[in-house]
This record gives structure tokens, C-alpha cells and sequence, in this order.
């Protein structure tokens, strides 16, 4: 029998509240969850999306270097990217991937050589010499190293040690949407400072509650009915965070933040259009339309191009003999003394 959703979600909140819970639910979620079979995980498909976007909008990514937000447990997309020719900085807030699951990963991307050569434009023998280099390597963090780039986490993903457009491509997958919303501009802030001009972001994000797959007993968008608090009261943990951000709310933090969408694929669930029309659903979601409640996944390019849209600037300020220190002084006042 599939699991149900209350039991997802009661295992998870449970783990969240017990000393050691985040190595125990590890240790579940090898045994008989996401992590049970690395062969069949979708970061492998993932990553080709990406790539195949990546070769749309900034010509593949040999030779660039690329930062990642958010590793996750299966270091696929990092890896794949690698494999293609990217010099990769992969970052997360947690330290997840773990040695054994990144041999695996190597051993499926042995197997799917020719896909990733199709989807990244790389002659298949580049991606198998590659291959071989990696072979080499005891840990991911290694692995890394080797194709030029390194693995940093646990690290505050708010404040990235490059300089100023120092880097060609940000990507994410699977992560904007578990990132608590106030972190959003942080993020979206410090990719826009890190990438060149006209650099490019790529985003994949998914819109609908993990703990309601397919057979699990409940609408994936069921979610929508919970108020705020009681979503962040019974829902969000340590181990777990949804922000259940919708696509048009995204689309608008990345305008705010100086990026122009160059591409939105959008994958609408017409079918839970007739259950979100009963369903009684919770500000702010009363006030949009169906289609957009609808859509459970974007995978975004975005161009670095504007400056930041500001209610707020922030700014140095040296005062006397008091340190210099940074404060977000609303950009009216700012344009008022200066
Ligand atoms: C659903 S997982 C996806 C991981 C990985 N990208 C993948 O494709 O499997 C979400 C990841 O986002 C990470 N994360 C959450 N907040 C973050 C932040 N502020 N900066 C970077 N990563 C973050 C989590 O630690 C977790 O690894």
C-alpha cells in the first residue's frame, strides 16, 4: 500500500521534534523513501532540463562557472553540470550529500552518458574522460574539486564569497520553493550582485505539497486550504519547509529583483481545477485565478538586466567613530539628503 499522506507528513513532524531526528529520518529515507534507489531519482532528468535550457540562453555552460543554491541529498544536478564542462560551486544550507549516494550518482551517469552529452551539447567521450576523472574520487566534495569547482555546506547562502559579477550562471532545482519566503530576496539579491552583467539564472520549481504524491490519499494542492499559521505551525520544520509560493508571486520577486524572464515552461494541473473550485482556499490564494493556483512547476531563465526594483537602499553609513555598518534606509530618504 502507498504510503498515506498523514503518515509522510506525521514521520517527518516527529523526527523534526526528537534529538537526532535528522539522522534517523535519513536513515528512513534510504531505507524506504526517496533516497532507496538513486537509479530512479529525477535529478538525472532534471539536470537535463537545465542543460538543454542553459544551452538556450547562454550557449551550454563548458568553461563557465556555475553556482549552485541548494545541493540536496543526490548530487546529480552539481555533477551533471561538471560532467558537461562547468566549473560548478554547488551550495547548501545543510551538508546532505552523502559519499555513498554521490558513487551512486556516478555509477547512473555512467549509464546515461549519451543523454547528457545530448542535452549539454558535449562530445560523449569529453563526458566518459570526465567520468573516469571523478571514478577517482572518495567523496563528493572531491569530485568537485577535480572539475574545478567545490561543494560548501553547510553555508549562508545570503552572503556567497565571489565579488561582484564574478560568476555566468546561478541555478536551482527543486529549491526556491523551500526557502522561507523573508530568505527569497536575500537569495534573489545576492545572485543578482554574484553574476555578470547579462548573466543568466535558471530555476526549476516545484508548487505542490511533498507530502501529497500521487496515491498518497490526497490532492497535491489540498495544501492551499491551510491559513499561514497553521501551515507554519503544523507543516513547516527543521526538516522540512515549504513556502507554497505560487508561480506568479515568484515571477514577481525576480522583476523586483533586476531579472528579466527570458523563458517560463510552465506545467498547469488541469485536472485539480474542478477540486480547487470546492476547495475553500486560504488567503492570499482566494485572489487568483485557478491556472495559476494550478501550476504546480516553472523552470525559469532569467537574465541579470535591471537594477533592482527598491523600496529600500541599502547603504553605508560612517558614523564618528563607530564602525561602518549597513542599513536599509528607505531609497525616498536616501534621495532626500543626497
Ligand atoms: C528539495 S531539496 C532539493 C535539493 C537538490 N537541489 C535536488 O535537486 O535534489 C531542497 C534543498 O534546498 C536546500 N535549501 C533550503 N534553504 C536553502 C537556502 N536558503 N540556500 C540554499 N539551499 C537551501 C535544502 O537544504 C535542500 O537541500
Amino acid at each position: 500500500m502507498p504510503i498515506r499522506w498523514w503518515m509522510k507528513w506525521g514521520i517527518s513532524y516527529t523526527f523534526s521534534n526528537l534529538p537526532y531526528g535528522r539522522p534517523l529520518y535519513e536513515k528512513m529515507l534510504r531505507r524506504f523513501g526517496e533516497l532507496s534507489q538513486v537509479s530512479s531519482s529525477t535529478r538525472f532528468n532534471n539536470t537535463e532540463v537545465l542543460l538543454k535550457m542553459s544551452r538556450r540562453w547562454c550557449d551550454g555552460v563548458e568553461g563557465k562557472h556555475v553556482v549552485e543554491l541548494g545541493t540536496g541529498w543526490v548530487s546529480a544536478v552539481p555533477l551533471g553540470f561538471g560532467l558537461a564542462g562547468a566549473r560548478v560551486d554547488t551550495f547548501d544550507v545543510s551538508r546532505l550529500a552523502a559519499d555513498d549516494l554521490f558513487i551512486q550518482t556516478v555509477e547512473e551517469y555512467r549509464k546515461r552518458g549519451e543523454q547528457l552529452a545530448q542535452a549539454s551539447g558535449m562530445p560523449v567521450e569529453k563526458i566518459h574522460q570526465r567520468l573516469q576523472e571523478i571514478e577517482q574520487a572518495s567523496s563528493f566534495s572531491e569530485a568537485c574539486q577535480l572539475l574545478g569547482g567545490a561543494y560548501h555546506a553547510p553555508f549562508d547562502t545570503t552572503a556567497l564569497p565571489f565579488k561582484d559579477g564574478e560568476v555566468d550562471v546561478v541555478i536551482s532545482n527543486l529549491v526556491l520553493q523551500c526557502v522561507p519566503k523573508e530568505v527569497i530576496p536575500l537569495l534573489l539579491k545576492e545572485s543578482w550582485r554574484i553574476l555578470k552583467p547579462g548573466g543568466i539564472a535558471l530555476h526549476r520549481i516545484r508548487m505542490s505539497d511533498e507530502y501529497s504524491p500521487p496515491g498518497s490519499g490526497r490532492n497535491h494542492l489540498e495544501y492551499l486550504k491551510y491559513s499561514e499559521q497553521q501551515w507554519n505551525r503544523w507543516f513547516n520544520h527543521s526538516l522540512k519547509h515549504i513556502n507554497r509560493l505560487r508561480a506568479p508571486q515568484f515571477l514577481e520577486l525576480f522583476r523586483q529583483h533586476g531579472f528579466t524572464c527570458l523563458e517560463c515552461g510552465r506545467t498547469v494541473d488541469h485536472q485539480s481545477i474542478p477540486f480547487l473550485q470546492q476547495l475553500p482556499l486560504a488567503q492570499p490564494f482566494r485572489q487568483m485565478s485557478l491556472e495559476d493556483i494550478a501550476t504546480v512547476n516553472i523552470d525559469v531563465a532569467l537574465k541579470k538586466t535591471n537594477i533592482p526594483e527598491k523600496k529600500y537602499a541599502t547603504t553605508a553609513v560612517g558614523v564618528g567613530f563607530f564602525p561602518i555598518i549597513e542599513l536599509d534606509i528607505p531609497i525616498m530618504l536616501v534621495r532626500a539628503f543626497v
